[in-house]
């Protein structure tokens, strides 16, 4: 059993602290934001992830887990200091360190024994030897014993608790190696392939990791593209690669593209470092751009589907978070499609079964309905953008009925082309070599 405090209570850092606790360990998550640690203490979550509130009573109720916003009380016994605050990204787009900053320096402030400070958010290369520096100045002449541990996260929001407890490898850089083995042993109980390797390895692992699965999907997606002009089917042909072991099926769903609070973050933060760096991301800068055309691809699509002009047509879009089983709507697809709607002067309405509310705080004025039927009452297209398992079978002969023009967008080819051009919908998916046809 370890003492742990986690510094930071969003994504990862809820997650971390609560399965940590779940490990048998005494964990503090801390938070500056009061309001957030005081809907904690009472059991309301700050996040939607399923399984979050169980796990998180289930410890509190052990004793395990304790929510504070002061950091003497969060260090006081612990072992280990895990950093995992929010890097937005800059103007620049650049990763935005700011928080990480004051974290590390209030923990050189508060801090009276040897700690390892593991840095579990998503950090440019060299980060953990500016934390270092941090804590160094800070102490000054007040001498620490301290270490430094990078430990990437690769969670995926709406799976991140089972994917805290199987991960498929944990990734620890470090130039301690005895407190890089402190952070494994924290870890032993997932019995998961563990890598040990140098601070900056361990920064760029995350990096190129998130990098390449942002362009498994730009790639898919461009090949779509080509094959909605050449009558291939991109879903059967990501089937036939993904056969081929090298290549494997995951992260091959062509769609609306990426979105979230890290591929767009992190894809924009590696760009940037190589500039800085004096190389030319040219690869990067054209899954970025892949990514941005799909959005606009579909708005063109659909401007063509109902006589070549979006004004005062009524456009109902299923979906807002950036992808199901979550409430994050960061950087999602649906809402630039939002947005791009209304510029061509479209009325636009929404439902999503949990990302109204954030929805709500950045688009006020949006129409935002009870449930896919309101959405689709005397629309002139539907939009499918984000695959919640509510709208894979929907009423579709209902809808027909109740929409003024039968279009549906199938933003993430999820629903059945053939079934809905039999009802008499204008079908449109992505790479499905889209011959379109009303009925036919
Ligand atoms: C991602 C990484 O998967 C995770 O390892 C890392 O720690 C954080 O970033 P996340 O952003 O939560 O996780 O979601 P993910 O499931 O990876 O999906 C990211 C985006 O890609 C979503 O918008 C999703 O809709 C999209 N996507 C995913 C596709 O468009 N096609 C795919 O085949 C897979």
């Amino acid at each position: 059993m370890s003492n742990i405090c986690v510094i930071g209570t969003g994504y990862v850092g809820l997650v971390t602290g609560v399965c940590f606790a779940d490990l048998g360990n005494s964990v503090h998550c801390l938070d500056i934001n009061e309001h957030r640690i005081k809907n904690l203490k009472n059991g309301v979550m700050p996040i939607y992830e399923p399984g979050l509130e169980e796990i998180v009573e289930r410890n509190v109720a052990a004793t395990r887990l304790f929510f504070t916003t002061d950091y003497t009380e969060a260090l006081a016994d612990a072992e280990f200091a895990f950093i995992a605050v929010g890097t937005p990204s800059g103007v620049d787009g650049e990763a935005d360190l700011t928080y990480v900053r004051d974290a590390a320096e209030k923990i050189a402030e508060v801090i009276d024994h040897a700690i390892v400070i593991v840095n579990k958010s998503t950090v440019p290369v060299g980060t953990g030897d500016w934390v270092s520096d941090i804590i160094r100045k800070k102490r000054g002449e007040n001498e620490l014993e301290y270490y430094v541990v990078s430990n990437p996260e690769f969670l995926r929001e709406g799976s991140a608790i089972h994917d805290f407890m199987q991960p498929d490898r944990v990734v620890l850089g470090s130039m301690h190696r005895q407190a890089a083995d402190a952070v494994a042993g924290l870890y032993q109980p997932l019995r998961a392939p563990t890598l040990i390797t140098d601070l900056r390895t361990a920064e760029m692992i995350k990096y190129a990791s998130n990098a390449f699965l942002a362009t498994r999907i730009s790639f898919i997606n461009e090949i779509a593209n080509v094959c909605d002009e050449l009558g291939a089917d991109v879903r059967e042909v990501a089937q036939g690669m993904g056969l081929d072991k090298r290549i494997g099926h995951a992260f091959l769903e062509a769609g609306l593209g990426w979105g979230g609070s890290c591929f767009p973050k992190d894809v924009k933060a590696l760009a940037h470092m190589a500039v800085l760096h004096g190389t030319h991301p040219q690869l990067l800068q054209a899954v970025m751009e892949i990514n941005r055309n799909q959005r606009r691809r579909v708005v063109m699509k659909l401007r063509n589907l109902v006589g070549g002009s979006l004004i005062d047509k009524t456009v109902g879009i299923l979906g807002l978070s950036f992808k199901p089983d979550t409430d994050d709507i960061r950087e999602s697809p649906a809402l630039e499609i939002i947005h791009l709607l209304r510029n061509e002067g479209a009325r636009v309405k929404a439902y999503d079964p949990q990302a109204m509310e954030n929805t709500a705080k950045i688009i006020p004025d949006l129409e935002l309905c009870k449930n896919p039927y309101e959405v689709a009452q005397d629309a002139d297209g539907l939009i499918l953008a984000t695959k919640w398992n509510e709208f894979k079978q929907l009423d579709f002969k209902r809808i027909y009925s109740i929409m003024h023009t039968p279009v549906l967008i199938d933003g993430r080819n999820e629903w059945d082309s053939q079934s809905l051009r039999e009802l008499g919908f204008t079908y449109f998916g992505i790479g499905q070599g889209n011959h379109v046809s009303a009925g036919a």
